[in-house]
């Protein structure tokens, strides 16, 4: 780790974050007169597109420097750096990856607390993934699948889990791959005092049940799904809303019931509506639903080596979306035939 981040990790947060704190004003006001592309609106930001440099905002500003494309992040509103580890935010969460592959690199940001509006700034990494859903070659999903698990993986050996995985959480310039969106995150230390947000469709079982200490495994769960919708076009678990009993009927009706014990240790195992659930599943076999839409979507590659790689990709997801012991970043990487197998 860089020793700015291990600054960060030790004590003083919002002292470090705000030593390195860019205070361009200018450059922003000149930036937000340059016409600002709007490109995204979330639950607690919005997100625009500009021209500038990645060496000196400022110079580029004045002059003509290299320009590159810019995303710049205002949270609305900043609720300010905690040293509180629960309430830590995207700011924080942007230094502390700096060494993880294929996320964000901060160039300028501005978190201060009395300011009306604290901003990001990162290169603009390309557009979400979700206008891409259905129409990426297998060869593109083994690369994006590929770079996303190197991220999973550093991920993991820092202790951190991204808690929100899904189509408008990545980036894809057609080349490059993005995990963005850290505003979720959280240390496996502290996921016992942490309230996961994932996006339901994407969530993990065992967030749906709220166990009491979450691991970097629900990372790959909400992968393993977007994954599946990425190439076949179609959500896997597509709840028609938030409640976690239909969560989990949703999960249940194609993957069949939970094994024994996986309620044991969950907040929701309390609630009287929940206690009914693990018997009332215990008749649910897998429908094989999931292998059937699957297939609707790789009997159309047309040559032999496409029709393999997708069975592969198959394996694969099944693998990522277990209801325990699922495969990890490290083992899908290193012996995965998705990514092993030489098919000529
Ligand atoms: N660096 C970037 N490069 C390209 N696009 C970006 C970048 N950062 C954000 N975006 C776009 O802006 C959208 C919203 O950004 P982000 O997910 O960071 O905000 P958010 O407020 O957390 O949104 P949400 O609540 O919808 O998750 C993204 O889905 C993406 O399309
Ligand atoms: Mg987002």
């Amino acid at each position: 780790m860089g020793s700015l981040i291990s600054t960060i990790s030790t004590n003083n947060r919002s002292e470090a974050l705000s030593a390195t704190a860019d205070k361009e004003t200018q450059t922003i006001l000149y930036l937000k007169k340059k016409s600002l592309v709007s490109i995204g609106k979330g639950a607690f930001g919005k997100v625009y597109k500009a021209l500038g440099s990645d060496t000196d905002l400022a110079e580029s500003a004045r002059k003509s420097a290299k320009k590159i494309e810019l995303a710049i992040k205002f949270f609305i509103p900043f609720q300010g750096v905690s040293s509180d580890e629960s309430q830590l935010n995207e700011l924080y969460w942007n230094f502390e990856i700096q060494e993880i592959p294929n996320t964000p690199k901060v160039l300028y940001s501005d978190p201060s607390q009395d300011q009306q509006m604290a901003f990001i700034i990162t290169p603009y990494y390309g557009p979400d993934l979700r206008s891409q859903i259905g129409k990426l070659s297998i060869d593109d999903i083994e690369k994006i699948a590929k770079s996303l698990l190197e991220t999973l993986k550093a991920l993991e050996e820092h202790g951190i889990i991204h808690g929100d995985i899904n189509g408008k959480n990545i980036c894809f310039d057609g080349k490059n791959v993005t995990l963005i969106d850290f505003g979720s995150s959280l240390f496996i230390l502290n996921s016992h005092k942490s309230c996961l947000i994932t996006t339901s469709w994407y969530r993990a079982p065992e967030a749906v049940i709220q166990v009491k200490n979450y691991t970097c495994a629900i990372d790959m769960w909400s992968l393993g799904c977007f994954l599946f919708e990425l190439y076949t076009g179609k959500a896997l678990f597509p709840s028609r809303d938030e409640n976690p009993i239909t969560l989990m009927n949703t999960i249940v009706d194609k993957l069949g019931a939970p094994p024994p014990g996986f309620f044991l240790n969950s907040r929701f195992a309390e609630l009287p509506e929940f206690k009914e659930l693990p018997s009332s599943y215990r008749s649910f076999l897998p429908t094989n639903d999931l292998d059937q839409m699957f297939k609707e979507k790789s009997d159309q590659e047309t040559n032999w080596k496409n029709k393999r790689n997708a069975e592969n990709l198959l394996d694969l997801i099944n693998k990522m979306i277990t209801y325990t012991d699922r495969i990890t970043p490290q083992e899908a990487l290193l012996s995965h035939s998705f990514f092993n197998e030489r098919v000529y």
